[in-house]
C-alpha cells in the first residue's frame, strides 16, 4: 500500500479527521514573512502542471529567492537539466519556481528531481549564491496520443477544507493499491476567498503534493470564489495553464476536454466587487474562442468531448453568472453535441439527463460538508465513457455510461 495512504487511513481510523497546519504571519500582500535566521528550504512541491504528450511543467516554492532547475530523464536516468527563463534571462529572483520540460517522449516513464540554489544578492556584475538544496527523486509518465483510455477524478467546492483532498482520494480514488486516476481536476471554489500564499499552499498545493501531485498533474478551474480576496490576482502565478489562460482545451487519449471559466456569479457592478470585475466581457471573449474551438480537428475527431466549468449554465439557479454562461456558451455547446458537462458550485450533487434545454448530460458535484462531498470518477475508452459520482461515505450517487456517438 502507498505509505502516505496507509498513514492517512490509520490517522482517520484513530481520529476521524485531519488537523490543519499551524498558521503563520504574513505581509500585507499575502507573501510569507521572511525569517532572517531560517535557512532556505522547499516550502512545497514539486507539483506537476499542464502535462502533454511531450511536455510538463514542474513547479515548487522555495523559502528564499533561488536559481532553480530540474534534473530529469526518461527511464531511470536524469541526464538532462532544464531551467526557466524569460527574454534570455534565467529565472533567479523567484520563490515560485516554474520549469517547463519539453521534447519529452510520449507514453514514457520519467524520473526527475528539483534543485534550487539560493541567490543571496547581486554585487555589481557578480551574483552571490548561497546553498543548494535538492529534492528526492520523483517520477511521472507522459501521456501518449495513442492511449486507449484515460482516468481522471474531479473534486469541487472544497471551500478551505483541505482534509477533503486526502479523504476523498484515499477512500475512493484507488482500486486495491492502484490509483484510479491519471489526472486530478479541482473544479473551482477550493477556497472561500484567498488572502495569502500560505492559504493556497496549506489548503490545496500541499495536500495535493502529499497525496499525488509529485507524480500526477492537477488542474484548478477557476470558481467564483477564486475571484475573491486580496490574493486572487496572484493565484495564476502558482499554476501553469496553456497560454496562461483559464479557458483552454486538451486531449487525453480518447477524450477532448474543454475548460471554461464561468467567472463570478453576480453582475460586474455588484457592490462586493468594488468596481473591479469585467466578467461579462471575459465570458464574451470565451464565447468567441469556443466558437472556433468546437470547429477544431482535435474537438471533432475525439471519441468523447467533455466540458469542465464551475458554474453550470443550467440547473444552477438564475443569478447573472449562470444566465450569462447559458446565453454565451449554451447554444454553442448544444450545437457541438458535446458528450458530457461536469460542474460544481451549487453544493448539491445532482445528475441531469439531456433535455430540451441542454443536449448532453450534466453532472454537478457536491460539497463541502460531510455527507455532501463527492468524488467524480471518469474512465473513458475509445468506445465507452463511464462516470461514477461517489459520496464521501462511499454511496454511488450518480452514474453515466455513454457510448461513442455515431456522427
Ligand atoms: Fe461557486
Amino acid at each position: 500500500m502507498h505509505s502516505n495512504r496507509r498513514a492517512f487511513l490509520e490517522k482517520i481510523a484513530a481520529a476521524g479527521t485531519l488537523s490543519l497546519l499551524p498558521a503563520a504571519t504574513a505581509l500585507a500582500d499575502g507573501a510569507p514573512q521572511p525569517q532572517a535566521d531560517e535557512k532556505n528550504h522547499f516550502v512545497v512541491g514539486p507539483y506537476l502542471q499542464n502535462i502533454g504528450t511531450d511536455e510538463v511543467t514542474v513547479m515548487w516554492i522555495t523559502h528564499k529567492n533561488c536559481f532553480s532547475w530540474v534534473e530529469y530523464g526518461a527511464g531511470t536516468h536524469t541526464s538532462k537539466r532544464e531551467f526557466g527563463y524569460t527574454n534570455g534571462l534565467i529565472e533567479a529572483n523567484n520563490r515560485i519556481n516554474k520549469v517547463t520540460l519539453t521534447g519529452l517522449k510520449p507514453g514514457t516513464d520519467h524520473k526527475y528531481r528539483i534543485v534550487s540554489t539560493e541567490v543571496l544578492g547581486y554585487k555589481g556584475s557578480k551574483v552571490e549564491f548561497g546553498e543548494t538544496i535538492t529534492s528526492p527523486m520523483f517520477s511521472f509518465k507522459t501521456p501518449a496520443p495513442t492511449d486507449e483510455e484515460v482516468k481522471l477524478v474531479v473534486l469541487n467546492d472544497i471551500h478551505d477544507r483541505p482534509q477533503i483532498i486526502p479523504q476523498l482520494l484515499y477512500r475512493h480514488g484507488y482500486t486495491g493499491n492502484t490509483r484510479d486516476y491519471d489526472m486530478v481536476v479541482f473544479n473551482g471554489d477550493c477556497f472561500d476567498w484567498v488572502t495569502e500564499e500560505k492559504q493556497m499552499v496549506d489548503h490545496l498545493i500541499k495536500p495535493s503534493v502529499d497525496v499525488f501531485a509529485t507524480e500526477v498533474p492537477f488542474i484548478l478551474t477557476q470558481g467564483n470564489h477564486e475571484c475573491r480576496g486580496s490574493f486572487a490576482r496572484h493565484i495564476p502565478h502558482y499554476y501553469a495553464y496553456p497560454e496562461n489562460k483559464y479557458y483552454y482545451s486538451f486531449t487525453r487519449g480518447p477524450v477532448h476536454f474543454v475548460v471554461l471559466d464561468s467567472g463570478e456569479d453576480k453582475t460586474d457592478d455588484s457592490v462586493e466587487y468594488g468596481g473591479l470585475s469585467a466578467f461579462d466581457r471575459y465570458r464574451d471573449v470565451q464565447r468567441r474562442w469556443l466558437e472556433k474551438e468546437v470547429m477544431s480537428e482535435a474537438f471533432k475527431k475525439a471519441a468523447f468531448r467533455v466540458v469542465l466549468i464551475h458554474i453550470s449554465p443550467w440547473h444552477s439557479g438564475d443569478w447573472h453568472g449562470t444566465l450569462h454562461c447559458r446565453e454565451q456558451f449554451g447554444p454553442i455547446l448544444n450545437k457541438a453535441k458535446i458528450d458530457l458537462q461536469i460542474s460544481g458550485h451549487t453544493h448539491r450533487y445532482a445528475t441531469h439527463d439531456a433535455d430540451s434545454t441542454h443536449s448532453f448530460p450534466i453532472v454537478i458535484g457536491g460539497g463541502p460538508l460531510e455527507g455532501k462531498r463527492t468524488l467524480i470518477k471518469l474512465h473513458a475508452t475509445r468506445k465507452e465513457l463511464n462516470l461514477k459520482m461517489i459520496r464521501d461515505d462511499g454511496e454511488l450517487v450518480g452514474k453515466y455510461t455513454l457510448s461513442k456517438k455515431v456522427v
